[in-house]
């Protein structure tokens, strides 16, 4: 295998298309603040094209990345897209820099799902998940306004993202959840209970932030050493931690750079024993019980 494939991540399938696991996040791809166009546009082109060359088949948006940019950048680089599975999300205003607001109403999610069709330039969006459930507006709503998008060919299939076990079971009785995309990582573990629901029932569970390993990264930890063993970073590691902990996580890295995108694709080749996943385990949940505390 080429030090960089990805095909030893294994494989997912949704809504008839099958992937490999390790994925790519493309809010990196964009400016400052996940706002306006990204500092250096020539190597965000080569970050896109570069993914299928590393067998990258999984692309994860969100219309409020940019906005717009992101999905615009993905569709230059690489419509008609020719095997890859491109994912999106809505439901997240801008209202500049680092600002975030949701709004659920059901014609605001229409509409930025029919726009993301659009900015990628097609018909039907693989994935298309609800960035965030409005609090201001009845969950039901937005989860009818999901399913019509559905009913209409609009989408394929639909994830839902930061939400709980309840959430999740919520949607269910609407439509099929295909995703979750829950903040997790090997030192942030609040979502364990979303991930153990998601494996128990086929659910893609998407982990953003996935590279993290916070102070764990220092010398003298248990990451620390597996990572030397391997001849890799820590950051590989906590990625090959993430890939082993269920078959259903789809772990998205982002970066806006090829020679980074690289380092995080080699990940998917480190085979992690049994003793070293489970003593990291260990590690990362006491690390993340400090942070609580
Ligand atoms: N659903 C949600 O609410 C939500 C929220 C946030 C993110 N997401 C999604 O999840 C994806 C991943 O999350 P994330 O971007 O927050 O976290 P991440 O992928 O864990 O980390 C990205 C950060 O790490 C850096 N990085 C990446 N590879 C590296 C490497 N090999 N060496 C050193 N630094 C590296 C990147 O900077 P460089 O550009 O310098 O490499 C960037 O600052 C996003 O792209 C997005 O698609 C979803």
């Amino acid at each position: 295998m080429a030090q960089f494939d990805v095909a030893s991540s294994g494989r997912f399938k949704i809504g008839g298309k099958e992937f490999h696991r390790l994925g790519f996040g493309a809010m990196r791809i964009v400016g400052a603040g996940v706002w306006g166009e990204p500092a250096d546009r020539a190597e965000a082109l080569r970050v896109l094209r570069r993914l299928p060359e590393l067998g990258i088949d999984f692309v994860d948006t969100a219309d409020s990345y940019g906005p717009d940019v992101s999905e615009l950048l993905i569709r230059e680089a690489l419509h008609p897209y020719a095997g890859t599975f491109v994912a999106t999300k809505g439901g997240l205003t801008r209202s500049g820099p680092n600002a975030w607001h949701p709004v659920g109403r059901p014609e605001y999610l229409r509409q930025q799902a029919l726009k993301s069709c659009r900015n990628l330039g097609v018909e039907r969006i693989d994935l298309w998940q609800l960035h965030r459930i409005d609090a201001k507006v009845p969950r039901d709503e937005q989860f009818d306004a999901m399913k019509s998008l559905q009913d209409d060919g609009i989408v394929t299939a639909l994830g839902l993202s930061e939400v709980s076990v309840e959430d999740i079971e919520a949607a269910s009785k609407v439509f099929e959840v295909a995703t979750v995309q829950n903040r997790y990582n090997l030192v942030d573990r609040g979502s364990e209970a979303v991930l153990d629901y998601c494996e128990a029932k086929g659910i893609g569970f998407i982990p953003w932030f996935p590279l993290a390993a916070g102070d764990l990264a220092r010398p003298g930890t248990v990451l620390d050493s597996v990572a030397r063993k391997h001849g890799a970073k820590p950051s590989q590691i906590a990625l090959a931690w993430i890939l082993k902990r269920s078959p259903v996580v789809l772990p998205i890295p982002g970066t806006s750079k090829v020679s980074h995108l690289e380092e995080n694709a080699a990940a998917a080749a480190i085979d992690l024993s049994d003793e070293d996943f489970a003593a990291l385990d260990q590690e990362g949940r006491a690390e993340a019980n400090k942070k609580k505390s």
